[in-house]
């Protein structure tokens, strides 16, 4: 295991200057390892997204750093894509050139980009969808382009935003079950924002809680539950105890 942290959010707070100041974030502490797997959960409007975009690069926080790799954040890298709830996939291209598009933007060669694209297609589960066009693809489908995009880019961190938040309950498993396949494969430090508990629970190795508005850091809960996880997990009496502990942290019972 790399000790050394891949993300250090370090003493952060976010305001927004409106007609009043909006306190958002509240001196934010964490640190994640190399290829850990973290999502952050919190009531809805408690500044989840505004987190993740600060650590995107695309804010800049009121007080406090975003340490990568030991440099501080100061802007977007091609080492962190975000992953958002909307699918960033363009209608008019096929599976292969949504898949490539950043490839080409960066001026990769054809046979490179094949050659990528082919394997997170097949990654992701799409193999014999190349050709085809977002409107012919299901939901799901649809998010695994997205997936794919996000990996082929070439990223040592994933940002994910609620990617999962418009799919029905069926699906979201399913797709869950999916990035879990995918990340043990290709392993990636990941950070995963959602306010879906089972979610959080099921997918990563910690758990950050955040307070409501403004998010604090309450609580950061290991899941030491094994790996490689199925569905099932979820019916299991630990993984209810856990639920218990993380809705009780939500509802500011505990
Ligand atoms: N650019 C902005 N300007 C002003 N207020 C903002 C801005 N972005 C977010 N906020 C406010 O910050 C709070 C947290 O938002 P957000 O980070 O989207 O929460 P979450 O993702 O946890 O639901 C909300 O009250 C929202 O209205
Ligand atoms: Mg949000």
């Amino acid at each position: 295991m790399n000790l050394k942290p891949k993300i250090i959010v370090r003493n952060l707070f976010m305001s927004f200057k409106q007609e009043k100041e909006i306190k958002v974030l509240e001196n934010i502490n964490f640190e994640i390892s190399l290829n850990e797997f973290v999502s952050i959960i919190g009531p809805s409007g408690c500044g989840k997204t505004t987190l993740l975009r600060i650590i995107a690069g695309f804010l800049k926080p009121t007080k406090g750093e975003v340490i990568c790799d030991g440099t501080t954040v100061k802007g977007p890298s091609p080492s962190r894509v975000v992953v958002f709830q909307k699918d960033a996939v363009f209608p008019w291209m096929s599976v292969r050139q949504n898949v490539e598009f950043g490839l080409l933007a960066k001026g990769v060669s054809q046979e490179e980009r094949t050659r990528i694209s082919n394997y997170f297609i097949e990654l992701v589960g799409l193999k014999g969808f190349e050709d085809n066009l977002p409107k012919t693809l299901s939901g799901g489908m649809r998010k695994r382009v997205d997936l794919a995009r996000a990996y082929a880019a070439g990223p040592e961190i994933l940002l994910m935003d609620e990617p999962f938040g418009s799919l029905d309950a069926q699906t979201k498993s399913k797709m869950q079950e999916e990035l879990l396949k995918i990340w043990e494969r290709e392993k990636r430090t990941i950070l995963f924002i959602t306010h879906d508990i089972s979610e959080a629970l099921y997918l990563s190795d910690r758990v950050i809680v955040l307070t409501s508005r403004p998010g604090k850091t309450k609580k950061i809960i290991k899941v030491s539950l094994p790996r490689p996880r199925k569905n099932e997990l979820k019916f299991t009496p630990e993984f209810a105890e856990l639920e218990r502990e993380v809705w009780d942290l939500i509802q500011e019972k505990i």
